[in-house]
């Protein structure tokens, strides 16, 4: 990997996974972020990195759903490895209008794997990022492994199915090499807050209404980011090509547990102002449309075939995840008012 082309890096995942490599491990190279920067990217992640690594992490500001803005960047920064992040992610956006998520799951995709395929020669790995959604929902036993059969239930999950499709299919036709991991549900720093975890503890913490979605007794099962982002790497460099890797933690949780463990871990560190206890304010709302009930990964096949293991514990992933977020006042405060957005317009006109 000497010209790594990560897309979606300045999101919650990818903006982990460049502070990983940069900072956490022996990746010698040089990054572009190719980013949209839609409402969930924010450059605020990665604020500095260009000072701090001169020449080894690029910002570019671009669609991966247009060609002609991606397909220069292949040839004018020698891309060798591409890690693809970039995604509309959040499944009630894909309820309420599925359409940008065809567009930048799917055509954006194919639009990557059509530059991988045309620069063929120089790309050592195209590495795919997707979800445990694919394989649609569980009952009360059973685990996803890597040949459970697809059957997504969401906008969202069937646009990632399909492009975890194109990318295999460009494996088997064109021999590019490719490798995709599936990850159950992450947390952790730098999350937008719409996702359950950070949308809890911002709302918990001005003591406004934490929703839960019907019976509050849907189960993911949660991964702390940076286990994943380490667990990306190893995939990538060691990863058989061609291959498909499950990612999880084996943190199975119901989502009203989830809320009930924020609440009191927030009361602990600040006594609530408006209420005895923040449990107070868990509100029942109606379920999602198409609400899969459970998801569990069975990660074997990366711990056997890799040796990854996780390093946090729910418990210490969450705690982390907390602080964080109680250290990092001033970026809630511009993600809530839209700040970050009206600086996006400024510094880069409002279309792309
Ligand atoms: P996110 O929504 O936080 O970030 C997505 C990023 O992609 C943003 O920076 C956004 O600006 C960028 N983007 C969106 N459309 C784009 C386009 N057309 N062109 C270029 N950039 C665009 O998402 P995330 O939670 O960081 O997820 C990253 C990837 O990991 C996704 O592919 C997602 O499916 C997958 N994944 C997420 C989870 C999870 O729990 N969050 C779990 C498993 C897999
Ligand atoms: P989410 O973070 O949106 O991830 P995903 O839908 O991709 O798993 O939701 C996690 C779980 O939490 C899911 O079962 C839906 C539920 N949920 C709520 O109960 N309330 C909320 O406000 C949100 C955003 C999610």
């Amino acid at each position: 990997m000497e010209n790594l082309l990560v897309t979606g890096g300045s999101g919650f995942i990818g903006s982990n996974f460049i502070r990983y490599l940069l900072k956490d491990t022996d990746f010698k190279g040089r990054i572009v972020n190719l980013d949209k920067l839609t409402y969930a990217g924010n450059p605020e992640n990665l604020v500095g990195l260009e000072e701090i690594f001169p020449g080894r992490y690029i910002f570019i500001k671009a669609d991966i759903c247009s060609m002609d803005a991606i397909e220069p960047l292949f040839r004018d920064y020698k891309i060798d490895t591409v890690c693809h992040f970039a995604a509309e992610s959040h499944v009630d956006r894909s309820i309420v209008g599925p359409s940008d998520f065809i567009q930048t799951n799917i055509i954006g995709t194919f639009n990557l794997l059509e530059c991988a395929r045309k620069y063929r020669d120089n790309i050592r790995l195209f590495h795919h990022v997707s979800t445990d959604e694919v394989f649609g929902s569980l009952g009360k036993d059973g685990l996803f492994t890597e040949t459970t059969s697809y059957k997504p239930n969401s906008p969202y999950s069937a646009s990632k199915a399909s492009s975890d499709h194109l990318v295999r299919a460009y494996f088997k036709t064109y021999n590019l090499p490719v490798t995709i991991s599936n990850c159950s549900n992450n947390y952790g720093p730098y999350q937008f807050p719409e996702k359950l975890i950070p949308l809890i503890i911002i709302n918990a913490l001005s003591e406004t209404e934490l929703p839960v979605y019907g019976d509050g007794k849907n189960v993911r099962d949660w991964l702390y980011v940076k286990d994943h982002c380490s667990a990306i790497k190893m995939v990538m460099d060691r990863g058989k090509r061609g291959e498909t890797y499950n990612i999880g933690g084996n943190n199975e949780m119901e989502n009203i547990r989830i809320v009930e463990l924020i609440c009191d871990y927030l009361d602990n560190c600040e006594r609530p102002k408006m209420h005895k206890s923040r449990r107070e304010l868990i509100t029942f709302v109606k379920d999602r449309p198409g609400h899969d009930r459970r998801y569990a990964i069975d990660s074997t096949k990366i711990q056997r075939e890799l040796g990854w293991h996780p390093s946090e514990s729910f418990e210490t992933g969450l705690e982390k995840t907390i602080r964080w977020y109680l250290e990092n006042r001033g970026w809630i405060d511009h993600v809530k008012s839209g700040e970050y957005q009206s600086w996006i317009d400024k510094q880069y006109g409002k279309s792309i």
